[in-house]
């Protein structure tokens, strides 16, 4: 067996490599290092760079390494730049997909498990989502990653392939071994923004928004440690490998925090009391966006390790100290 991860040079895709390397699986990690770096990628998969929208490609990778699952993260994921520039998110997002679904329909794939968002509920209100609240993407972003949900659904009722979607919500935090971790200078995170704020990469930053019918007037997101997140994918992939059926699941936590308890605690966990200036609201910025995530932990036996808010932010701003150290 072999996994095929694309986006293996990117945030979320590099701990995924990890976790399947330590669990002595094969992984050919596919990448076009657009947005990923290639010393991200471990040492023990095999790096076969190129698109993963490219069908000969894909399918000649599949029968070279005798590829059995794919694990889709390579995608474009900032929300206002999908706005500005939609036809880019349908083609990296949405054609990209198409195209990989073809190939591994192909190539003989047996499961696929794919990076959706918590961008298709769209406004949520305050109470937290379940899989089945109405899907109301507000962004071409939600809309593109929405459409392959769709088509994977399509796909695996007419071909003898299983999938799996995972709706991330806000993933932050970085490997606790730091051996990865969010490595886009321009990344727009919060989490990331405030640890650059703190070690001085940024003179400041930006609250966006206080007068939201939050607790303290800022904007509520359900932040999951990314190394959590990666173990719902193991287990998911165990799960369709036992024969288990295609399924759709959120990967949240079940609790909220505000931008200022973010804030505060990465001044906390840094000693720095970096500037945060209240600003205006930012475009497209739900109030609050969490999930229960009763179906993951109840369909997968998922269990959260890394969820207490200091442990994600201590893990974030190891990694950021890190990447300063390397980029001297
Ligand atoms: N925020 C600030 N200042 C900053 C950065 C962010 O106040 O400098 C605020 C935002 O306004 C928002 C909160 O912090 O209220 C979280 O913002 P992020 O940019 O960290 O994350 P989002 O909730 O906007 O977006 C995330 C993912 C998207 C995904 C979305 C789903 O980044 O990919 O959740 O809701 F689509």
């Amino acid at each position: 067996m072999t996994v095929l991860v694309t986006g293996g040079a990117g945030y979320i895709g590099s701990h995924m490599v990890l976790e399947l390397a330590d669990a002595g699986e094969n992984v050919v990690v596919l990448d076009n290092l657009v947005t990923g770096f290639d010393w991200a990628i471990d040492g023990r998969a095999t790096f076969e760079p190129g698109n993963a929208g490219d069908i000969d490609h894909v399918v000649k990778l599949i029968e070279k390494h005798g590829i059995t699952e794919i694990i889709h993260f390579a995608g474009s994921i900032v929300v206002p730049e999908s706005v500005t520039n939609p036809l880019k998110y349908y083609a990296n997002n949405t054609a990209t997909s198409r195209n990989l679904i073809e190939a591994a329909v192909k190539g003989g794939v047996k499961h696929f498990i794919f990076s959706s968002t918590a961008a298709v509920y769209g406004m949520t209100g305050l109470a937290p989502v379940v899989e089945d609240t109405p899907l109301n993407p507000m962004s071409p972003y939600g809309r593109s990653k929405l459409m392959t949900e769709w088509m994977l659904a399509d796909v695996a009722a007419a071909h003898d392939i299983t999938y799996g979607v995972l709706r991330y919500f806000n993933v932050a935090g970085a490997d606790p071994g730091r051996r990865s971790g969010q490595s886009t200078p321009e990344a727009t995170h919060l989490i990331k923004v405030a640890c650059q704020t703190a070690l001085g990469s940024r003179e400041k930053m930006d609250i966006f928004g206080t007068d939201y019918e939050t607790p303290d007037g800022t904007c509520v997101r359900d932040y999951i440690h990314v190394t959590d997140l990666i173990a719902a994918h193991a287990l998911l992939l165990k799960h369709l490998r036992a024969g288990g059926e295609s399924t759709t699941l959120n990967c949240a936590y079940g609790r909220g925090y505000s931008v200022r308890e973010v804030v505060d605690t990465v001044r906390k966990v840094s000693g720095i009391d970096l500037r945060a200036d209240e600003g205006p609201r930012r475009a497209g910025d739900p109030p609050s966006i969490t999930a229960t995530g009763e179906k993951v932990r109840s369909l997968l036996g998922w269990v959260p390790r890394h969820d207490a808010l200091d442990e994600i932010v201590e893990t974030a701003y190891s990694w950021e100290r890190h990447l300063l150290t390397r980029n001297r």
